[in-house]
């Protein structure tokens, strides 16, 4: 993608709260200096190599934005407001931007880990099928889990008559013979419910706290958001 674009644009891409036409307003109050010197809205700059700052704050060029929420109960992984609010909805304005969704789904009554952002090739990596990038659930059931449960689970076993899974790694929670830690290295639809409801089983509560080895912050509440740094942004994609 290229680096080089109008001023206003470049502004009002990187600042959440300052809108196109509020850019222009900053360039023609002198409010905006590229390379030192005041500039014209529509100068185009190379958002790479010059130097912008307003009101004398440098402005450091980001391509894209990842944004870690604990996603609470009752929002739908989506773009599009249906009849639930989207996650996209607990993205303070300080961190939005145009472009914005969600890698990956995580059922409305889940909580958790969920991956915002506007990278749509980070996005496909980290979905594609043939990545096997591992998610970590902590689940709660209704009943106790079998014994043969983490060996059945093991072995890739396969849901709703036809569907193989990739062999997940279960963990079991000390003196609580209802919860457990789950992890799978593929995404299918409602997986972890469906593969408990294989055993006869059913998941009352379901949290994602892990994508790759990035662990769920956890001083996060629920319904809030952080940015990820950059550094960090390849941790989405390893295997534990
Ligand atoms: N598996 C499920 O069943 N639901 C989710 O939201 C995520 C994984």
């Amino acid at each position: 993608m290229s680096k080089i674009m109008r001023l206003d644009r470049f502004i009002a891409g990187q600042i959440s709260d300052i809108s196109r036409s509020a850019a222009k307003q900053y360039c023609r109050q002198g409010r905006v200096l590229v390379n030192g010197k005041k500039a014209a809205f529509d100068q185009k700059i190379d958002a790479e190599i010059d130097e912008i700052s307003v009101d004398g704050e440098k402005v450091r060029y980001k391509e894209h934005i990842y944004i870690m929420l604990n996603k609470p109960q009752g929002y739908v992984c989506s773009t599009r407001n249906g009849n639930s609010p989207t996650v996209l909805e607990l993205v303070p304005k300080r961190l939005y931007r145009c472009g914005l969704f969600p890698a990956g789904r995580l059922d409305k009554d889940t909580e958790g880990f969920v991956l915002i952002t506007d990278d749509g090739e980070l996005s496909h990596k980290m979905l594609s099928p043939k990545s096997h990038v591992d998610k970590r659930y902590y689940v709660e059931l209704k009943d106790d889990i079998r014994e043969d449960t983490a060996d059945i689970f093991a072995s890739g076993m396969t849901i709703d008559n036809n569907e193989v899974c990739l062999p997940a790694k279960l963990e079991r929670v000390k003196d609580n013979d209802k919860a457990c830690f789950l992890t799978l290295h593929e995404g299918k639809f409602h997986q972890v419910k469906r593969m408990f409801s294989q055993l006869g089983n059913e998941v009352v509560y379901l949290k994602r706290v892990s994508i790759g080895s990035m662990e769920l912050d956890r001083d996060l509440p629920l319904g809030e958001c952080l940015e990820i740094l950059h550094k960090d942004i390849q941790k989405l994609l390893d295997k534990t």
